[in-house]
């Protein structure tokens, strides 16, 4: 696609537009393909695709995989309790390795921040032509989960051809631990670079005020915001409040292994506080808003068993789906750029 301009995809902070509207058409495209008889096709034949998780994962790494293997890439997979990690290789010189072999994409996930973008610069900067999608960084982004996130809610809204627009006044609550989050972070900046309001909700320990500010100027590093306007950001400490006006309402994971505290003593209280609930969403002021978690969910904690299985408004089934066609354009988009 001539008009793609990211050789990496490490952040939503710097997507226009148009990149959105580039990743949901051609995600479009992708998942209709089983209708049309066909599941693979040979657009990333020859090129090596490689998934290098320093952090555990489930979803994200098989839905890479799968997403790679559905273009005939080559799919290479690192585990890092059996590589040489273990003998105090560091993360840069297995990345490195990789290269060395010939990985066209490498699709990194780390527990620090800026992991994936100092290995882009280095790449770069020793005449690498390797490209980098982050795949989860520390607390700071998670580009392909957001992305996906962004293409369910506007495919719940326009079943037939989803695309940015359907996102443009609408207001998502995003309820729970904001602050250990990366996943949080990518959907604020693109939810509202498609002009969606946000409304964060948790307690102050899981979510500080200053994240009304978040999107307000581009991140370090970064000039300038592509967006001219974008959608407005607020915190509600209520529950109640913050399903009242939601039309989508996203919940997450409280992030046990990032808290450097007990910041969450009493589960059940934090359930009855902020677990969603076919009960909670009584609240809401339409009936069936659209419900999402990027998973894994600890059931009975941010979200009751029942609705997690109600597959008529909980759209957690759909994400897992609907990464896939999303991963397939991302993969797609920088290995053929
Ligand atoms: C998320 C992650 O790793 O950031 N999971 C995912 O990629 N689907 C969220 C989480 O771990 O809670």
């Amino acid at each position: 696609m001539s008009s793609w301009k990211h050789q990496h995809i490490l952040d939503l902070a710097n997507f226009s537009l148009e990149d959105y509207n580039i990743v949901f058409e051609l995600s479009s495209r992708f998942k209709a393909l089983p209708q049309t008889g066909t599941r693979k096709l040979p657009a990333l034949q020859g090129k090596l695709i490689t998934t290098l998780f320093f952090e555990p994962s489930t979803r994200t790494r098989a839905s890479f995989e799968i997403a790679a293997k559905r273009l005939s890439a080559d799919v290479q997979s690192f585990s890092a309790s059996s590589s040489s990690l273990q003998k105090g290789e560091t993360p840069l010189d297995t990345a490195l390795t990789y290269v060395a072999m010939g990985a066209d994409v490498l699709v990194v996930r780390h527990g620090s921040t800026n992991v994936p973008e100092q290995l882009a610069n280095y790449l770069e900067a020793s005449g690498r032509k390797t490209a980098v999608l982050n795949g989860g960084d520390g607390l700071h982004s998670h580009p392909s989960q957001g992305l996906l996130d962004l293409y369910t809610i506007a495919n719940f809204f326009n079943p037939t051809n989803p695309n940015p627009q359907d996102l443009l006044n609408k207001k998502v609550a995003i309820v729970g631990d904001i602050l250990h989050s990366r996943v949080a972070r990518s959907n604020l900046w693109a939810l509202t670079g498609c002009g969606a309001n946000v409304v964060l909700c948790g307690p102050p320990s899981l979510l500080p005020d200053e994240f009304t500010d978040f999107v307000k100027a581009p991140p370090p590093g970064q000039a300038h915001d592509p967006i001219t306007k974008r959608g407005q950001v607020s915190i509600e400490r209520s529950l109640k409040a913050a399903l009242k006006e939601a039309d989508a309402v996203m919940t997450l994971r409280l992030q046990k292994e990032r808290m450097h505290q007990n910041l969450i003593t009493d589960l059940d209280r934090y359930h009855r506080d902020y677990g969603l609930t076919h009960s909670s969403l009584k609240w809401c002021r339409h009936n069936n808003i659209p419900v999402l978690h990027p998973g894994p969910v600890n059931r009975g904690v941010e979200m009751s068993s029942e609705l997690l299985e109600d597959r008529s408004i909980c759209l957690v089934g759909n994400q897992v789906s609907n990464g896939i066609s999303i991963r397939m354009a991302l993969l797609y988009l920088i290995a053929t750029k």
